[in-house]
């Protein structure tokens, strides 16, 4: 089993650390190989995705990714710029389902933003598409306004878009998921004023038919945001295009208690994925060895469980990261007066010895 480690910027570094001090703490021999992306891309080759980094992403088993982006990278040219090497290794990987798991581990109840009552028991799934819509629609850029009323000024512009095929497999995907928990499915558009969303409404609409055990409800983005932090354990599963999806799943992850916790995987038709951390490189605190690893723990997790087929090593670290909040440790981003304040490192220690 090969594993393309890459780290990336910010706090990347730090986190993957931990996730692979607990991999290599499973007793099994997987074969990690690093390599720079994002910023580190672009200072070690000129470019936040150099051609030997994706060329390792592609021929490894599970990709294994930290976060990348730094304010200083803001003025470079777009191509040039670390996220870009994100959104190019999940189009260039086709990895097109991202599933973000928002699970409230019961001993996190006081750090979520909202009242115990309300999300205990927290278990939601959110799956965003990932290779489409507003983030890779062309064209794009900045050019003379044509009409209105500030015609012949500068107008930036993006395109939405979603072809038929992209959302008939992503709802497949959904509905799969769906049929594996609760058996509902929210399906998040803005299909009132969007004709990329009414038409994303009205294919899974039509996917719906093949799936008839599940219950499909479909909910406007803005009322979506609203029933998450007033109601979330109505949803089961959200099935949403790639930038709702994106906004979504970080308000998600405060329900949970933190973006810290909030783990990913991004897959590709056969189960060939990129795992990280639903943050990014948290510049704010980099270097500071305070960044919760726990969602990049957890991540890898996912790795073995989704790619790799290792599910008694996942959920080895499930039930280890259990125990160590149980025990009361606790990074900043989830302290509560009582537990016990540790650092980046100390928490990927814990997480290694209570693996059983
Ligand atoms: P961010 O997620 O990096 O940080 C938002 C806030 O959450 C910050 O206050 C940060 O300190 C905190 N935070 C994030 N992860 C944490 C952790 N593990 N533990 C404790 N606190 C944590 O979002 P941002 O500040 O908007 O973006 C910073 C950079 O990261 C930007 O360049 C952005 O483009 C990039 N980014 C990358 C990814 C990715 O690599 N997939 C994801 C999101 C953002
Ligand atoms: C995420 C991030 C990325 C996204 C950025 C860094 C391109 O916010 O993975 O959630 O918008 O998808
Ligand atoms: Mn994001």
């Amino acid at each position: 089993m090969k594993i393309a480690v890459l780290p990336g910027d910010g706090i990347g570094p730090e986190i993957i650390d931990q996730a692979v001090k607990v991999l290599k703490a499973l007793g099994e021999q997987f074969e990690m190989e690093f390599a720079p992306v994002g910023g580190a891309g672009y200072e070690a080759s000129g470019h936040p995705l150099p051609e030997a980094t994706l060329k390792l992403a592609l021929q490894s088993d599970a990709v294994l990714f930290g976060s990348v982006g730094d304010w200083k990278y803001d003025t470079l040219e777009r191509a040039l710029r670390p996220e870009q090497a994100i959104l190019g290794l999940r189009k260039n990987l086709q990895l097109f389902a991202n599933f973000r798991p928002a699970i409230l581990y019961p001993e996190l109840a006081g750090a979520s933003t909202l009242k115990p009552e309300v999300v205990s028991g927290l278990d939601i799934l959110i799956i965003r598409e990932l290779t489409g819509d507003i983030y890779f629609g062309q064209p794009r850029g900045v050019r003379e306004c044509p009409d209105g009323p500030f015609k012949g000024q500068r107008e930036g512009f993006d395109t939405m878009r979603y072809a038929e095929g992209e959302i008939r497999r992503i709802a497949h995907v959904a509905f799969q998921a769906a049929q594996k928990r609760q058996k509902r499915l929210t399906s998040v558009d803005k299909a009132n004023v969007l004709e990329t969303f009414q038409f994303w409404k009205d294919i899974v609409t039509d996917v719906h038919k093949e799936y008839p055990d599940v219950a499909l409800e479909h909910m406007y983005v803005d009322n979506a945001a609203m029933q998450l932090v007033r109601a979330p354990k109505k949803f089961d599963v959200i099935v949403t295009g790639n930038m709702f999806g994106d906004i979504l799943s970080d308000a998600a992850a405060m329900l949970t208690g933190s973006i810290g916790m909030l783990p990913s995987a991004s897959l590709d038709a056969n189960s060939k994925g990129l795992y990280e951390p639903s943050h990014g490189s948290a510049p704010d605190i980099a270097g500071k060895g305070i960044a919760n690893p726990l969602a990049t723990i957890l991540s890898a997790a996912m790795m073995l469980r989704y790619s790799l087929n290792r599910v008694e090593q996942a959920d080895r670290i499930e039930t280890a990261v259990k125990a160590v909040l149980a025990s009361g440790l606790r990074t900043p981003d989830i302290y509560e007066s009582g537990c016990v304040k540790v650092g980046t490192s100390e928490m990927g220690d814990a997480v290694v010895k209570a693996l059983m």
